[in-house]
């Protein structure tokens, strides 16, 4: 199976990243990621540009999304909602002709400083998808709060709660990408 992977954080030491990098590390054995890589190259998006043809980078991201089984999205909470170069990203990607999310399973998962742990960011992201049609797993919801206590200095998640919750919603991801695609 193989999932496409994006971070909503531009930032290198970045506790998101770093969850990503957890993910892999206790997804299921099947599961291959194709991690992001591009998202500060993205320019703004304008319908004028839009209308000449994709961007190549925008052209990239459209085909990894297309090619991918299933769709993980691990991102900050900035300002109670989704990070604007996420929100870019989606937006470019989400053009048409063949809107390639449509119909796609994904997962979210992210990492905030405070106390909530970027729920209300993914419940904006949940919005998008029903515009998408990505089709989200429900649950468990990973939302890492704190998250300044919860990697050690090599950057590895240390708090095995969070662990769990990883593992589970991949699990999740798996089952429900092999029932709906
Ligand atoms: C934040 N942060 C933040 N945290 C939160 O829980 N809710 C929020 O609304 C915001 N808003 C916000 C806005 C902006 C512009 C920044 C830069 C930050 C704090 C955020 O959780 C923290 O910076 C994380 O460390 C960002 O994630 P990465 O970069 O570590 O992955």
């Amino acid at each position: 199976m193989n999932v496409f992977a994006i971070c909503g954080s531009l930032r290198k030491e970045s506790f998101n990243l770093k969850t990503l990098h957890a993910a892999v590390e206790l997804a299921p054995k099947d599961m291959r990621f194709d991690i992001y890589d591009k998202l500060a190259d993205i320019p703004p998006y304008n319908e004028d540009v839009k209308e000449k043809g994709f961007p190549p980078v925008v052209q990239d991201l459209r085909g990894r999304i297309g090619k991918a089984d299933a769709l993980l999205f691990v991102t900050p909470e900035y300002n109670y909602s989704i990070p604007g170069v996420l929100k870019n990203a989606i937006d470019w990607a989400s053009r048409p002709p063949d809107q390639p999310f449509n119909g796609k399973p994904a997962a979210i998962m992210g990492a905030s400083t405070s106390m909530l742990g970027t729920a209300r960011a993914q419940y904006h992201l949940r919005q998008a998808f029903v515009f998408l049609n990505i089709l989200p797993v429900n649950r468990p919801e990973v939302m890492i709060a704190f998250a300044q206590q919860k990697f050690d200095d090599a950057g590895k998640l240390t708090d095995e709660n969070s662990r769990k919750f990883i593992g589970q919603l991949l699990i999740n991801l798996e089952s429900w990408t092999k029932k709906i695609v």
